[in-house]
């Protein structure tokens, strides 16, 4: 796995949008996979000030978001459909019909996990997946001791998530229970992988990540059977490093 080591936040956004960037010249009909969170924000950022910029085309990119909350409105602003329409869509002013996100409303939530499965297939997979980590070690919401191999499906939020994700809602309660996600092996097919992590919150779980066993406990640490996987880190997020 390769590990860039940075100085701060900004250049985290700064390299992590440079590689995104790289990717979409090479290939302009490049299929991203979007995170939600905070910590793409920065690159989320950087890539539409060179949009508006007139340095990055990205007319023809598609993108897959990782995950999305099971039973929360569409319209919710924390939905991730949501987020991702505020944070990615419309910033790089992607045509929205080539964005996806989970279907979290769908009565069937099965057959939407399988729907999804289908969509990323057809759309001839991801170029580059674009990831964070939680405190627990989650990538996207495959909690800990989700199978290495899993498919998008449901998942219970952990507590930890939850109380994470508390800032983003009124109150922890708020946050939902459930969520549709990729899976790993559904992220392990991705053509190449990239993590971004910034502050000292995630230090111990990247450590794990990157220095631990192969393990479901530490979900992030799949990262170690990808070829071409990278994770961009702040001081910060590195200081357990050995
Ligand atoms: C988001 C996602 C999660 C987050 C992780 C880190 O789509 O799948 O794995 O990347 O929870 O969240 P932040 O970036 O808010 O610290």
């Amino acid at each position: 796995m390769e590990i860039v080591i940075l100085p701060g936040p900004e250049d985290v956004a700064r390299e992590a949008a440079r590689r995104v960037a790289g990717v979409v010249r090479r290939r302009p009909g490049a299929v991203l996979g979007l995170a939600t969170g905070s910590s793409p924000l920065g690159l989320y950022a950087e890539l539409a000030r060179q949009v508006a910029d007139g340095a990055l085309d990205v007319t023809g990119v598609s993108g897959f978001a990782l995950d999305e909350y099971v039973g929360i409105p569409l319209e919710h602003p924390q939905s991730y459909a949501s987020v991702i329409r505020r944070t990615v869509t419309e910033p790089l002013g992607l045509d929205p019909r080539r964005v996806h996100v989970p279907d979290g409303r769908a009565p069937d939530l099965a057959a939407a996990a399988d729907a999804y499965e289908r969509a990323i297939r057809a759309a001839g997979g991801i170029d580059l997946q674009i990831l964070g980590i939680g405190a627990n070690g989650h990538l996207g919401f495959n909690e800990p001791t989700s199978s290495l191999a899993s498919r998008t499906r449901v998942k219970t939020l952990a507590p930890r998530t939850r109380a994470d994700n508390a800032r983003f809602f009124a109150g922890s309660e708020e946050v939902p229970l459930h969520c549709l996600t990729q899976g790993l092996g559904t992220i392990l097919e991705a053509r190449e992988l990239l993590l971004v992590a910034q502050g000292e919150a995630k230090a111990d779980a990247v450590a794990a990540a990157v220095e631990g066993p192969l393990a479901a406990i530490c979900p992030a640490s799949v990262l170690q059977l990808h070829p071409r996987a990278a994770m961009v880190l702040d001081e910060a997020a590195a200081c357990r490093l050995r």
